[in-house]
């Protein structure tokens, strides 16, 4: 039997009689073989046109696949967060079908608040199940751009700010997607950490910062994930576009990191025919030259890699084996999704969907303050969450049925919605007035008021609310706060453009439409305020002393308000963490005092300046005080860490394990974390933070529970970025592990010497 081929016995019936003849299935093919022998197949039979048709969008979401031999083409879509709605072939409208509604996750914000890598897999799991169902091959997603300024209009997208963590959530998150046959387009890489200019900017970093934090969450996708596809970003990095740079694609991602699978572009990243062709770009997309081509004249084989592309390989100006190269990247792309007889059919909108999006959101939601309030009939004043039926009875000064206000818009308003490409169409969604309803409805009198207004989600326009409209909501607000016993202002953020939404920043570190002076003015009213707000991003909290209680949502998706409620109510114990600082002002985050040219950047020139002290690694390492720490988030209960002991495995590998007891009434989970720096007074060639992330884990305990915990060290963990021999450098010396519930809660220490 030839090695190409197998032979297929089939029988045939007919007439009584039966028959055997032989039909020939090409290797490619052969669900039996793997997939580098059906792309060296497939490439064989391929003619120079079909490889070039492989290279480029045949639509705004697909790709071609070569029909003559039967090998399909690629379906994407976005991502991150749930399966985006069918657009028209040839625009960017909706193609208005009607089964095509998805659950929405939490964003990837709250998922890293959540600190726990299984969560991760679930999610990719789930999610990818949607993808596979709607007949997608590609998710346009994971982000895992870092989090560099609370400015970045897609923060809400990414890990959050440090490398480590977003390494850690990453890597599962992409093997539950591609388990399933499903390909992960891990995006934007790199560098895409402000959405001002995006399309322009230069970003300048030093090598040194490039490699410890902004790669390696990439990195950590190609070589533990084994990632199938990656997007290259719109901004440049060395004058060049990230999405066909050379230095980047082909020296490090490919080169250096061993990447093979296919470099996708982002839509209308690509500029140039040449760079197109030579800078480490195997699949153009979404390219629009000036708005010409469009709509029914749009020619995808006027794109870069189409004729252009071909005429420079017939010319011979580029060698065939480039074009093999590229196209081998995208079949094996096929190969591994819509071609993967593994690939799962798939499932949308199921109830294990629904439950895996609200456990996310329940673990990733942080609480941040919980002040001790009077209650009736009690001698100690207790902390006002969790709000219990007991609780909120006695919270009724006035004897009766306790009155609850819920004030702000966010308490209604579809978040799912809005914030760019990662906007979705879901079938239900439970908003957190709904959410609380279902939870105290029964026990309470509950009252709304939407308080401000925020207008409507456009991806590129402010719709400004008038003065009097906004004055109008705040005094029926604080109107009906002068009888509630309990308020609950739900607020933040949300996706309209200049909040968090893709292709532009945010104007203020505050929270707009007014909401500093009402929660400010609520609270004067009724000091018993629990604030609960959504966002990307970190903001200034100038009324934060006068609230009772502080919960961060990030952004919750489909279950929104069943995950908010069972939070509130004590159903669940909070244990999301923040993965990013939040500063008590603007001037504390670490580029701003060297001005427009460290963001946004000056003549489309940005200066990384702060180098490597990036969020806690600048906070904590220069005394800056935060507001709230990287790390931290607070419980309904206790935990008691032990004495951390050392154990050496090998010569570069060591454990670090501590006893965790959980010392308060009520099952909780938290999360341990081990940061290392050097030792004080040790010697360094180059500054270093004073301590980094470098391991977490997230243990459940019951209440006078104990468990062993065991955190991972190697000596990789201890090395920097050395620029004079371009490579990682460890030090030998003393080094300090912390065990700490926080970035600045720091329970326990060690001394580890490196020989
Ligand atoms: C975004 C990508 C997205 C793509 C397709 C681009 O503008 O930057 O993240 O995947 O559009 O919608």
């Amino acid at each position: 039997m030839k090695r190409t081929q197998i032979l297929l016995l089939t029988a045939l019936i007919g007439c009584g009689a039966s028959a055997q003849t032989k039909r020939e299935v090409p290797l490619y093919l052969d669900p039996q073989a793997t997939v580098e022998q059906r792309v060296e197949d497939a490439l064989r039979h391929m003619t120079t046109h079909e490889k070039v048709e492989l290279l480029h969008a045949q639509s705004k979401f697909t790709s071609a696949g070569v029909p003559r031999l039967g090998i399909r083409q690629l379906n994407m879509d976005d991502g991150p967060h749930g399966v985006r709605e069918e657009l028209e072939w040839n625009a960017w409208s909706a193609a208005r079908w009607t089964n095509d509604s998805c659950v929405a996750f939490p964003s990837l914000t709250c998922l890293a608040a959540t600190w726990n890598r299984e969560r991760a897999q679930d999610y990719g799991n789930a999610i990818s199940e949607e993808f596979a169902y709607r007949g997608k091959d590609l998710l346009l997603g994971p982000g895992a751009n870092i989090q560099r300024t609370p400015m970045n209009g897609r923060a809400f997208e990414y890990l959050g700010e440090d490398p480590r963590l977003a390494a850690e959530m990453v890597v599962p998150y992409i093997e539950g997607v591609q388990a399933n046959g499903v390909g992960c387009c891990m995006k934007h890489f790199a560098l895409n950490n402000q959405e001002t200019d995006r399309f322009t900017v230069d970003v300048n970093v030093s090598e040194r910062a490039m490699r410890e934090i902004y790669l390696p969450a990439f990195e950590a996708a190609v070589k533990r994930a084994g990632v199938w596809s990656i997007m290259g970003s719109y901004n440049l990095w060395l004058g060049v576009h990230c999405s066909h740079n050379d230095s980047l694609l082909n020296g490090i991602l490919k080169r250096e990191w061993g990447f093979d699978g296919a470099l996708v572009s982002d839509w209308d990243a690509a500029v140039d025919d040449w760079q197109s062709a030579t800078g480490g770009l195997d699949l153009e997309m979404g390219t629009s030259r000036n708005g010409t081509l469009t709509g029914n004249r749009f020619t995808y084989a006027d794109y870069h890699l189409a004729r252009p592309f071909e005429r420079m390989i017939r010319e011979g100006r580029l060698p065939m084996s480039l074009l093999d190269e590229k196209a081998r990247r995208v079949l094996r792309t096929i190969f591994r999704t819509a071609m993967n007889p593994q690939k799962t059919t798939g499932k949308m909108c199921s109830e294990d969907h629904y439950r895996t999006c609200r456990e996310i959101g329940e673990e990733g939601i942080v609480l941040l303050r919980n002040e001790r309030c009077a209650a009736k009939g009690r001698k100690r004043e207790m902390p006002l969450l969790p709000l219990t039926a007991e609780r909120l009875s006695a919270l009724a000064l006035g004897g009766g049925r306790p009155r609850l206000l819920i004030v702000g818009e966010n308490a209604t308003r579809s978040l799912t919605k809005g914030g760019g490409s990662s906007e979705l169409k879901t079938r239900r969604d439970v908003s957190p007035l709904e959410g609380l309803k279902t939870v105290y409805e029964d026990l309470a009198d509950i009252v709304y008021a939407q308080g401000y207004e925020s207008g409507q989600a456009i991806y590129d326009k402010v719709d400004v609310v008038g003065l009097e409209r906004q004055t109008k909501l705040r005094q029926e607000a604080l109107e009906k706060a002068k009888d509630a016993d309990l308020l609950i202002f739900i607020g933040g953020m949300n996706k309209n453009h200049r909040q968090d939404c893709e292709n532009g920043d945010r104007e203020t570190y505050d929270l707009s439409f007014g909401q500093n002076e009402l929660i400010a003015e609520l609270a004067r009213i009724q000091p018993r305020l629990i604030v609960v707000t959504f966002g990307g991003n970190p903001y200034a909290m100038p009324w934060l002393e006068q609230t009772a209680a502080l919960l961060h949502c990030w952004y919750l998706g489909s279950e929104a308000g069943t995950a908010l409620a069972n939070i509130v109510s004590g159903r669940m114990c909070p244990s999301g963490k923040l993965p990013v600082t939040f500063a008590r002002r603007y001037e504390d985050y670490p580029y701003v005092q060297y001005g427009a040219a460290a963001y946004p950047g000056v003549d489309r020139q940005v200066y990384y300046k702060e180098d490597i002290f990036v969020g806690y690694r600048h906070f904590d390492t220069r005394g800056v005080r935060p507001l709230f720490p990287f790390g931290y988030g607070l419980s309904y209960t206790t935990f008691r860490y032990g004495e951390p002991s050392l154990k050496t495995l090998d010569d570069d590998r060591w454990e670090v394990c501590l006893d965790v007891t959980n010392t308060g009434q009520r099952e909780g989970r938290e999360t341990v974390q081990l940061y290392v720096g050097r030792e004080a007074g040790e010697k360094s060639l180059v500054e270093r933070p004073r301590k980094e992330l470098k391991d977490f884990v997230k243990v459940n305990l019951q209440p006078g529970e104990t468990q062993r915990v065991t955190l991972h060290l190697s000596a990789d963990d201890l090395a920097f970025w050395d620029v004079e021999s371009h490579g990682w450098k460890v030090e030998r010396g003393a080094y300090r592990l912390y065990v700490a519930s926080s970035s600045e809660d720091v329970r326990g220490s060690l001394v580890l010497k490196r020989n």
